[in-house]
């Protein structure tokens, strides 16, 4: 039988996301193929400030404190998501009493606070940290988000201090989607770069890697490997998956943040998956992890974002309620055939 950790070892980590009821050891066979594939672990949702922080002076540790004993339990490198993020973020955060957005100083402050608590509750265990995530656009210029607009480009640099204070021996990753576009690229090393200027430690860059059938080129992912591996960093791939269905963006133009609605041509595989599909995209992987492997000195880890189709977040974005197959395990945690593409 396959196992992914092994046929890597030595190489680089292969991790998963957990979802709430996996962290909650609800579903066991879920859980028994985490345990038997993979050797890190990212949680997908609850670390994010919006749940680990809903309110000022409130931290909810019930899933992430089982999330960390679990990776523990079980000889896993665990991976922390995400601290500084403008999505899934609470609304308290920005404002103050009143509804007024907080001063610079304010937001400052909570920053260091939420950073000190969260990384120093669990420094030692938690091994990296998602410390900013998506912060450029894919034009390569930074995003306005709340951070931004309040205190300024500084934030990034804040966010990394704050960081480095409570663990010194955490790495700590600057995180983004779309990596592989020439201009995101540029304004990421663009970044970086200031910032190591600026003196500030940063270990490494995260891929996340939500690629799909047809894009992006592995010439053009490649070349972001290398590129942040010339800035003296590690890159991981954080949050792989491959969707299969058509994109919604090619068709309608619109902006990320635009919303689509269900359509059925919009959900062609719903009764399962035609073989052209499926050769397509096992070809896919494999090409993706042979570039993995041919950079294996570059690359510390490659996560999933998610355990099996069922569970992917693809099935519901950008387009609410299709039927993905995104991942490597099937809707009954079966491996699919692209893992023996992979490992061939
Ligand atoms: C996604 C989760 O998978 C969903 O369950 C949630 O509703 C939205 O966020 N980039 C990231 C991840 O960094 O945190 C996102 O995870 C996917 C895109």
């Amino acid at each position: 039988k396959s196992v992914l950790k092994d046929a890597y070892a030595g190489k680089f980590y292969i991790g998963t996301a957990l979802n709430e009821s996996q962290i909650e050891g609800k579903n066991e066979k879920e859980v028994a193929l985490v345990k038997e594939q993979f050797n890190a672990i990212v949680a997908e949702n609850c670390m994010k400030s919006e749940r680990i922080h809903p309110e000022e002076n409130t931290y909810d540790f019930t899933l992430p404190d089982k999330f960390v004993a679990f990776g523990e339990q079980n000889g896993m490198q665990i991976n922390g998501h995400t601290l500084i993020w403008h999505s899934q973020a609470p609304e308290w955060f920005f404002e103050d009493g009143d509804g007024n957005t907080v001063s610079r100083e304010v937001l400052i402050q909570r920053m260091k606070e939420h950073i000190h608590t969260v990384v120093g509750r669990y420094k030692g265990r938690v091994k990296t940290w998602d410390v900013v995530n998506e912060a450029v656009l894919d034009n390569g210029n930074l995003r306005k988000s709340k951070f931004y607009e309040i205190i300024g480009e500084d934030y990034l640099k804040l966010a990394f201090e704050f960081a480095r204070e409570a663990d010194p021996e955490a790495k700590l990753y600057y995180n983004d989607y779309s990596t592989a576009l020439p201009e995101k690229r540029k304004g990421i090393v663009r970044m970086v770069r200031k910032l190591q200027e600026q003196g500030v430690s940063i270990d490494g860059i995260g891929m996340q890697g939500h690629v799909d059938i047809n894009t992006p080129a592995i010439e053009e992912f490649e070349k972001s490997i290398l590129a942040f591996s010339e800035l003296g960093v590690k890159v991981m791939i954080t949050e792989f998956d491959m969707t299969v269905l058509p994109s919604p963006w090619e068709k309608t133009g619109a902006e990320v943040s635009a919303k689509f609605e269900y359509s059925k041509e919009m959900d062609p595989y719903k009764e399962g998956l035609p073989h052209n599909i499926v050769r397509t995209f096992d070809s896919r992987c494999a090409a993706f992890f042979k570039l993995f492997l041919k950079h294996e000195d570059k690359i510390s880890r490659v996560t999933f974002w998610g355990v099996n189709d069922g569970n992917s977040w693809r099935n519901n974005w950008p387009v609410p309620g299709r039927t993905d197959y995104p991942l490597l395990f099937d809707r009954n945690n079966q491996p699919k055939s692209a893992i023996d593409s992979i490992l061939a």
